[in-house]
């Protein structure tokens, strides 16, 4: 599922035009639209198979109070790696049923890493909205509400898969909160009034960050997924900027003392507005801010064992391929391309350009179609099957069999 397919039927254009960071929005669809997202099944091999390292990866909340020390029995669960001080940990079935029974909301944190069409959805929204992307499951049952009204310092995306949920809603008293916000004091200062809608199986709401919101149980099953993707600030934009000066001789140097002339003073601060200013006019500087910070975020490499050789990575041309970084810096340089991902730099002949411009941005393509694409700019089939392997064994492209259609 593509972040198009999400917001069906408003169209990405209009909610990144007209809607991100604005207002909330709540888009209703057709009953089990989500479903395929996470089926019951999948849950039930997260938390057979997974092992948590603690409860930062999974916990539990019960009126408004964190039960996490519920899903681990430490005499039973716990284990130590040979050789490894790192404690390992699975959820003990009996505890997790009684608290999940007894009115507990189950949050599975960073689930688009253990499941992969969560895993493909996070990555699309990633190509679109430009920012890193990770996603919770919360799954309970029954009317006990899990957390009590409070806002959060990210923007959010609430993905109803199963059942129902209400969610009720106020506009921000703090505008535009940073990351590191004191939640705990905003729970004296919620307003009286919050909009109350259900959220049934299909439907998806979108919240700015310090948008208010409670969260309840409507009665039932009801499993949903928030995707939650910090917005990058002003605050970042400066604390980048500072940190490029140094190449500048003048933030290198020393500071007048208070023994200088207040007139050496004012010379030394007009300096230091001028020279800001001089850095700060640069055309490229917002281009060069969001690449940079783009570029060093992490991206779900994907496998292709047994294949770990070019030679053994057969790219049929029947096969489907989508790119696998989508903050992926690309440049064009006079000895070739490079792609820094994950910051990794990662270095390629200038014939993969035209196959790298194919898939950017673009799902999933049939390798058949990429080289049509790519004709023009004179590559053979051949030479598409040889870029494709040799990336694909970078794990900045997905390759898939001809009968694959996950989107
Ligand atoms: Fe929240």
């Amino acid at each position: 599922m593509k972040f198009g397919d999400l917001l069906h039927p408003v169209s990405a254009s209009e909610f990144l035009g007209e809607t991100l960071g604005r207002e909330s929005r709540l888009i209703r669809g057709a009953h089990g639209r989500f479903e395929h997202l996470l089926p019951w099944d999948t849950i039930n091999e997260i938390l057979s198979h997974h092992r948590f390292s603690d409860n930062s990866q999974i916990s539990l909340a019960k009126n408004h109070t964190a039960v996490c020390h519920d899903v681990f029995n430490p005499e039973i669960s716990t284990f130590t790696v040979p050789g490894s001080t790192l404690r390992h940990r699975r959820v003990e079935a009996a505890r997790l049923n009684d608290a999940v029974e007894h009115g507990a909301t189950l949050q599975i944190k960073g689930i688009e890493n253990l499941s992969d069409p969560i895993g493909r959805l996070a990555d699309s929204i990633e190509s679109e909205i430009r920012e890193r992307v990770t996603v919770d499951a919360f799954i309970c049952k029954g009317e006990t509400p899990g957390f009590s009204a409070h806002w959060d310092s990210l923007d959010a995306l609430a993905i109803q898969v199963h059942g129902s949920k209400k969610w009720a809603l106020a506009a921000p008293t703090v505008r535009y909160p940073l990351p590191d916000g004191d939640a705990v004091s905003q729970l004296d200062r919620a307003p009286e009034h919050l909009e109350e809608t259900v959220l049934g199986s299909g439907d998806l709401l979108y919240m700015p960050r310090g948008w208010w919101h409670r969260v309840t149980p409507a009665g039932g099953w009801s499993v949903h997924l928030t995707v939650a993707f910090h917005r990058r600030t002003a605050m970042d934009l400066a604390h980048w900027f500072v940190d490029t000066l140094s190449k500048d001789e003048f933030f290198r140097s020393d500071v007048p003392q208070r023994w200088e002339s207040d007139q050496a003073v004012d010379a030394y601060l007009a300096q230091l507005v001028s020279s800001v200013q001089r850095h700060a006019r640069q055309p490229d500087l917002l281009r060069r801010f969001l690449s940079s910070t783009e570029q060093v975020q992490p991206f779900r490499q994907v496998f292709h064992l047994p294949r770990v050789g070019a030679e053994d990575l057969e790219v049929a041309e029947a096969g489907r391929v989508s790119w696998q970084a989508p903050l992926a810096a690309v440049a064009t340089e006079e000895n070739g391309i490079t792609v820094v991902a994950g910051g990794r730099e990662y270095r390629y002949p200038a014939s993969y350009g035209p196959v790298i411009d194919a898939l950017v941005g673009g799902g999933t393509k049939a390798v058949a179609e990429v080289c049509r694409l790519v004709a023009p700019a004179g590559l053979t089939t051949d030479d598409v099957r040889t870029a494709v392997a040799e990336m694909a064994l970078a794990g900045l492209i997905r390759v898939e069999g001809p009968s694959e259609d996950q989107g």
